[in-house]
């Protein structure tokens, strides 16, 4: 899939807009929940990405990638829909309330997805806003999640984020300087889509 040098961008196409019937029902609860909360302090970082485009951007990519990360999970719909696709699928979720929601959602919904509260944001990533690192709403303050369930950011094979406009550079700097070197970011941006890179540091 992709050519073997670095870093490698790929656009995925604009998906057909279908999602299957079994993952209707938890994207409808899903912005019902953020429709009736979205004024609550919980929410003041949240916005919902376009389930479809990043459902057939996943779809691709089975049989390609086995462990899945959600960075920034809020209700957790993308974690529970890569689990219920196969992926070994965990989501990171700074607030709280959110990640009660979004355990909710996954009992409802019964499968395999894991959530931890806490920071995407490595402990041993070093801020440094010369390399372009901008944070407008991502939490840069709170201790890494991964240790909660004995894993780094170097366990993932792939991590899927919806980061705020300007933030763009600040992920990829996390990835580059804290990922696995063969890691592949998958984002999601409401005007450019979703965007899949490879970090090949080899
Ligand atoms: C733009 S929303 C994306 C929600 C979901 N991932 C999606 O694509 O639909 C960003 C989420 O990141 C969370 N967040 C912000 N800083 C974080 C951090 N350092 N670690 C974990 N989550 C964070 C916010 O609370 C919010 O729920």
């Amino acid at each position: 899939m992709f050519p073997n040098h670095k870093p490698y961008t790929k656009r995925l196409q604009a998906p057909d807009k279908t999602l299957p019937p079994e993952f209707k029902q938890l994207t409808d609860e899903a912005e019902q929940l953020w429709t009736e909360k979205c004024d609550t302090p919980a929410f003041h970082a949240y916005v919902s990405a376009d389930y479809e485009a990043v459902y057939e951007s996943l779809a691709e990519l089975r049989g390609q990638v086995h462990t899945v990360l959600e960075w920034g999970s809020g209700l957790g719909v993308v974690t529970i829909m890569a689990s219920r696709m196969g992926f070994e699928a965990y989501g990171i979720e700074v607030e709280p309330q959110l990640v009660e929601y979004a355990k909710q959602f996954a009992e409802a919904y019964g499968n395999q997805a894991q959530f931890a509260q806490g920071s995407f944001v490595p402990d041993d990533f070093v801020w440094n806003p010369s390399s372009g690192d901008e944070a407008i709403r991502t939490m840069i303050d709170t201790p890494g999640a991964y240790g909660q369930w004995d894993m780094e950011l170097q366990d993932f094979d792939l991590v899927y984020a919806y980061p705020w406009p300007d933030e763009r550079t600040f992920y990829h700097n996390i990835m580059r300087d804290c990922g696995r070197c063969d890691a592949l970011l998958l984002s999601y941006d409401a005007r450019e889509g979703v965007e899949l890179v490879r970090f090949n540091k080899g």
